[in-house]
């Protein structure tokens, strides 16, 4: 292969995979950075299949060996060469955890988002960076600090110096809380969101963290690619920044549905953000299975979603039923051990 449409990273987590067969299926030939471990043949035969199953063309898509914190993205010179050709980059690769180790984060989060920006400078047609960030908003509480979070900020501003440093058209994406598919809630996040789900299933969630306003803004997967796919097609795009979430009830609402759904007793008792992480770092975390870090997705703030709801109204997005989408991820969770299948 000499050329190809989009270089993808992060192709083989819970969004990138929803993405590849957007790509895919529209024709694009991708490839993706894929790390360079023991199975990584039979992770790309995975990935195809998975593609395939979802209406992309598994023919279309192509494997190079990789990692984001080595120089060249770890990438041979053929593999670069051919990265390099891409006119389109989405960057999507990330170390996602609670507890992120300070090296880690900044390896793979910082560093490896700019090596992936200077890659994408070095392009040969390149029309756009896509960059799957974080969800931007001030911090609930002090107490609830997260490194995912700060290095996710971190790598949004220098990714942004670099594309304006090199004039690479840069297209940010700041998504919600990702929630499974629309349609079945299939999803293979586990922690998070499904944390809380998972705690109350269990009847271990006595109180709502929050107090009045707070909402865990969500976003369905399948919502979220078709944008990220969608979004760099458009040249209104180029610059341009967008929240993507969906309009999401306040938490103890959003709570009640999914306690209905999974038939076990509503939380009512509201405490505030800071008494809430102060609990879980007293050892409450254990007992609930929520990591006081969870507490940085809520928010009492409204987000600027003007931008993205022109952009999906352009696509021909429509929002999803945003009980409907709490419901069915919760029952997917629930009929799935809130745990990810063995492979
Ligand atoms: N999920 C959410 O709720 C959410 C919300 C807002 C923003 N985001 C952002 O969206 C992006 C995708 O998130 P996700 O939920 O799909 O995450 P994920 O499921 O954890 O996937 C992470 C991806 O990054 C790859 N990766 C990690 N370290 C790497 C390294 N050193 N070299 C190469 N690849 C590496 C993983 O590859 P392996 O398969 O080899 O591990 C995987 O493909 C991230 O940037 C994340 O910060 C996610």
């Amino acid at each position: 292969m000499k050329r190809i449409d989009a270089f993808v990273t992060g192709g083989t987590g819970f969004i990138g995979r929803w993405l590849l067969p957007e790509l895919t299926g529209g024709g694009r030939r991708v490839a993706v950075l894929l790390r360079d471990n023991p199975d990584g043949r039979h992770r790309l035969a995975e990935l195809r299949e998975w593609v395939e199953a979802r209406g992309g063309r598994s023919d279309l898509l192509h494997g190079l060996a990789g990692d984001l914190t080595r120089d060249d993205l770890g990438m041979d010179p053929a593999d670069l060469a051919l990265a390099r050709t891409a006119s389109q980059v989405f960057h999507l690769g990330a170390a996602m955890s609670f507890g992120l180790p300070a090296e880690q984060a900044r390896q793979v989060n910082v560093r490896g988002s700019e090596r992936v920006a200077e890659l994408a400078a070095s392009g040969s047609s390149l029309d756009r960076l896509v960059l799957v960030s974080g969800f931007q908003h001030r911090r609930s509480s002090k107490l609830a600090t997260s490194r995912y979070h700060d290095s996710k900020l971190t790598a949004d501003a220098r990714v942004r110096d670099i594309a304006e440093a090199t004039g690479v058209p840069l297209t940010r994406v700041h998504p919600a809380s990702v929630t499974g598919d629309s349609r079945t809630g299939q999803t293979s996040q586990f922690w998070g969101w499904p944390d809380l789900v998972q705690a109350l299933h269990r009847g271990r969630l006595p109180i709502v963290p929050g107090v009045r306003d707070h909402r865990l803004p969500l976003v369905a997967v399948d919502h979220l690619a078709k944008f990220l796919a969608g979004a760099p097609e458009l040249a209104e795009t180029a610059g341009g920044q967008y929240w993507l979430l969906h309009d999401t009830p306040p938490l103890a609402d959003l709570l009640r549905i999914v306690a209905d759904e999974l038939g076990v007793a509503t939380p009512r008792l509201r405490v505030p953000i800071p008494l809430a992480a102060m609990s879980l770092q007293a050892g409450l975390d254990r007992w609930t299975g929520i990591s006081a870090e969870a507490l940085t997705f809520l928010t009492a703030q409204d987000l600027p979603v003007a931008e993205a709801r022109r952009v999906e109204s352009t696509l021909g997005l429509t929002q999803p039923d945003v009980a409907e989408l709490a419901r069915v991820t919760a029952r997917f969770l629930a009929d799935h051990g809130f745990r990810p299948a063995a492979s």
